[in-house]
């Protein structure tokens, strides 16, 4: 097939471009010359071609899809996307959080679980983690807990010296760490792992009545992990191993599901729950609040173009729709302020027009202008109230009660225990209860590994404690496989 089939190359501008090979010279070998714009438009945008990656959870890829409604949840929530028989197109973004844009995919790390549906009420985003807990419960100290996993400022190199003193040092992380040190700190692949939104959200029903609730995406291709061993191994045969694989099932029409459960909290019960059913370093027990099926996600669409479609897709946990609203979670509230702040930073001020971004549903908001904006403001005039006609935002009858009652005074307050509140039960109950022997066995060689790698007094002593506080007999292991006391 000639060239020519597929028309003549074009400048950015759309004109004829002179040549894709030989730039303007004086003379057949003279100098290059300036005003060959050409060759400048290429150097020019090639030095731009790259955002810059996402701060944390930068290594990812994904897909588009439908979620489709299985159950009857209307009874708690009226959010659209959850009503029986719904069906709403979504993207899904899957990632790891403290490696680079080219890091291996099978490094032990939580894995994020970004979801954006384009509902009929505006974009709804459930931006969670492969596991249902995290690392602390104050925001406070993510950026803190981030850096001890990223990059020492003198080596530059990853340090488990830096990961262990900050995690001993902080016993609220206790449960994420017991979690992401057992077999579901390596998933096989994307395909094979749950999604969690880990916060609690509020639901709010068509009569206005207030529930509390847990999401759960349980993988139909079954959970699975890696052992340490053969995420080692991919790592340097196969470092891009989900993103091949996630593309491989998709392009053999091979669609990964996902069914979604949640756990249900009446809004009263919130209040007198033996725990703070707002701390993220806990779950609910499924015995407390059994899950209840709501739906199923497929993904099955290949987007037609990574950095377009994945690169610049924003997720945000402030985008809910009517029918579901944030809890007190600092950490969540803290995250509604922080997703947008980094969008505008890495991809732009007007980041919502981009393809993933643009809602379905359209805007008719007040913001305009800005860098690369592609569509004006509907409205007759850029303020609210005027006489020439646009949006009102004024609450309507039906709208829903936002929020839940908060008063006091203003204070810095780290914990307020409740009767079964402390940082080590949930993660013994996971050791103990969830895993079986051989699931511990390897628990135990992976920390003893992981502290193997670098970490040194005072640190060492601290880890196995903290060990021994989640779990006395798989302390006790770890400390003898470091050899220490
Ligand atoms: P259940 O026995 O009802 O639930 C245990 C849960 O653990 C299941 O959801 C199961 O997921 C999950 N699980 C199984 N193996 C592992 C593993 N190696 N690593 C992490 N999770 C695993 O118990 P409870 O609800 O009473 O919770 C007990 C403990 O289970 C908790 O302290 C928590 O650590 C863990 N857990 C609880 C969850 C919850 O929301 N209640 C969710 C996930 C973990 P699956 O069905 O997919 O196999
Ligand atoms: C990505 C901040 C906690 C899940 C990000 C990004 C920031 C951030 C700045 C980069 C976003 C981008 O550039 O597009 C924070 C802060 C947190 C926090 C300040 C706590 C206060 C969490 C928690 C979860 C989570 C608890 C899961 C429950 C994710 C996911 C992504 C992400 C999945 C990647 C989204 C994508 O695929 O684009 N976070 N985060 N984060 N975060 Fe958090």
């Amino acid at each position: 097939m000639s060239a020519t089939q597929y028309g003549r190359t074009t400048t950015n501008a759309g004109a004829p471009a002179p040549s894709d090979e030989n730039s303007l010279t004086v003379g057949p070998d003279g100098p290059i010359v300036l005003h060959d714009n050409y060759l400048i438009e290429k150097m020019a945008q090639f030095n731009r071609e790259r955002v810059p990656e996402r701060v944390v959870h930068a290594k990812g890829g994904g897909a588009y899809g439908a979620f489709t409604v299985t159950g009857d949840v209307s009874r708690y929530t009226k959010a659209a996307l959850f009503q029986p028989g719904a069906t709403t197109r979504m993207l899904a973004r899957f990632s790891s959080v403290a490696g680079e844009l080219g890091s291996p995919d099978t490094w032990r790390d939580p894995r994020g679980f970004a979801l954006k549906f384009y509902t009929d009420e505006g974009n709804y985003d459930m931006v969670g983690n492969n596991t249902p807990v995290f690392f602390m419960r104050d925001p406070q100290k993510f950026q803190d807990f981030i850096r001890s996993q990223k990059r020492h400022p003198v080596t530059h190199l990853r340090d488990n010296d830096m990961q262990w003193d900050y995690w001993s040092l902080s016993p609220e992380s206790a449960h994420q760490v017991a979690w992401l040190m057992g077999d579901r700190g390596v998933p096989k692949t994307w395909r094979h792992m749950n999604g969690y939104s880990s916060h609690t959200y509020m639901w709010t029903n068509a009569e206005g009545t207030k529930f509390w609730v847990k999401y759960h995406f349980k993988t139909d291709q079954g959970a699975d992990f890696l052992t340490q061993g053969e995420a080692d191994r991919l790592a340097g045969t196969d470092p891009d191993h989900y993103l091949k694989d996630l593309h491989a099932a998709l392009a053999a029409g091979d669609f990964p599901t996902w069914t979604l459960q949640v756990q249900i909290m009446p809004f009263e019960e919130a209040e007198d729950y033996r725990f703070n059913p707002f701390d993220l370093t806990k779950v609910w027990p499924h015995g407390d609040y059994p899950p209840i099926e709501v739906g199923r996600m497929q993904l099955n669409e290949i987007p037609e173009n990574y950095h377009v479609h994945i690169e610049q897709a924003a997720f945000e946990p402030s985008n809910l729709v009517p029918g579901i609203g944030p809890s007190p979670d600092k950490m969540l509230l803290a995250r509604m302020f922080s997703y947008p702040d980094t969008h505008r930073h890495r991809i732009g001020v007007n980041y919502g027009e981009l393809p993933p971004n643009r809602p379905k549903a359209g805007v008719r908001s007040y913001s305009k202008d800005g860098g690369m904006r592609h569509f004006p403001a509907e409205t007759a005039r850029p303020y609210h109230p005027n006489s020439y006609g646009g949006p009102d935002a004024e609450v309507q009858a039906g709208d829903d009660p936002t929020g839940w009652s908060s008063s006091g005074d203003l204070v810095r307050n780290a914990y307020t225990p409740r009767k079964d509140d402390d940082d080590f039960g949930q993660a013994h109950a996971l050791v103990r209860e969830v895993m079986d022997d051989a699931a511990r066995d390897r628990l135990v060689s992976n920390v003893v590994g992981h502290l193997s790698k670098g970490v040194s007094e005072p640190v060492l002593k601290r880890a196995v404690e903290y060990w021994r506080n989640i779990d006395a007999e798989v302390g006790d292991r770890i400390a003898s496989g470091m050899g220490v006391s």
